[in-house]
């Protein structure tokens, strides 16, 4: 007891600015503490990183899309590369959710997977908390049902074999940042893809009328419009998408969350996690111009 107060004080003295100490001959350094301030300057590392990459300012296939110029080759061809998409992202979401090395990452990772699965979500909040289950509410389903209508195979809808080329490395470039099992990885990527999504939202209505999911709306009332109703047939439903834009507002506000907790671990590693969020974007601007490729050779 005595000669462990005794190192105490003699760590104390030997105090440098607060860094570091001697221990014996040797100085010992101490991680710096992260501030508020860095977290700031963090923070508008990202916004410069991430928010400016193509895929959220100008996807070239969603701002074709909105002007609803769209033909029922080019919504079919969406709707199954989509589902490719929304079905095997549930994997790469359960990956996810059990890598994730904070509880607030895991947390909010189980309720994008269950919500995805048919549990209801409150919108703002993006908590599963306490809400029902339902197959009717599980997403490839309204997918589906949205198949059904374009008469499309729904042996098609949602399976592996389905996707282009340019959707499979999408999904594995996901796969290896967002379902990375180095949880650090995980969160970048996860950051990035849930800020693309959720871009815009609640910055008022022209904001809002340039995130994807408005964008593809904007596309389909016009589709509709324009394909549907003038022949008597029942409008595409767009609640999928609708559904998409209101609960991405949720998601948003969860990752802000899961990144402060993130960025205060004290082996956070800011360069992994840009890395692991601009290589997932890169991955779904793949997927976008995968459609944009097809579009063109569907177009007449
Ligand atoms: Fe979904
Ligand atoms: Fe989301």
């Amino acid at each position: 007891m005595i000669s462990n107060s005794k190192s105490k004080k003699t760590r104390i003295k030997l105090s440098i600015n607060g860094n570091g100490f001697f221990h014996g001959k040797n100085l010992i350094m101490k991680k710096p503490q992260k501030t508020s301030k860095d977290f700031n300057t963090f923070k508008k590392r990202i916004e410069k990183e991430f928010f400016r990459h193509s895929v959220i300012v100008n996807n070239p296939y969603t701002k074709w899309f909105k002007k609803g110029l769209a033909n029922t080759a080019q919504v079919k061809d969406l709707i199954e590369q989509f589902s490719v998409f929304s079905n095997h992202f549930i994997v790469t979401q359960a990956k996810r959710m059990v890598n994730a090395d904070t509880l607030e990452g895991e947390e909010c990772a189980r309720a994008i997977l269950l919500n995805e699965c048919g549990v209801g979500q409150n919108v703002k909040t993006g908590s599963i908390e306490g809400n029902r289950y339902s197959n009717r509410n599980a997403h490839i389903n309204w997918l589906r049902q949205i198949a059904n209508m374009l008469d499309l195979n729904q042996k098609r809808i949602g399976r592996w074999s389905t996707g282009t080329k340019l959707t499979h490395i999408f999904l594995n470039g996901l796969d290896e940042t967002y379902g990375s099992h180095d949880g650090q990885i995980g969160a970048g990527a996860s950051f990035a893809i849930e800020t693309w999504a959720a871009f815009g939202i609640g910055h008022g209505k022209k904001e809002e009328s340039n995130n994807f999911w408005m964008e593809l709306v904007e596309g389909l009332k016009a589709y509709n419009k324009k394909y549907r109703v003038p022949r008597g047939l029942k409008p595409l439903p767009l609640g999928f998408f609708l559904y998409h834009f209101q609960t991405e507002a949720g998601h948003g506000v969860s990752v802000w969350q899961e990144l402060e907790e993130t960025y205060f671990q004290a082996d956070f590693d800011e360069e992994k996690f840009i890395k692991a969020g601009k290589q997932a974007l890169k991955a779904i601007y793949t997927f976008w111009f995968g459609l944009e490729q097809t579009r063109k050779q569907l177009a007449k």
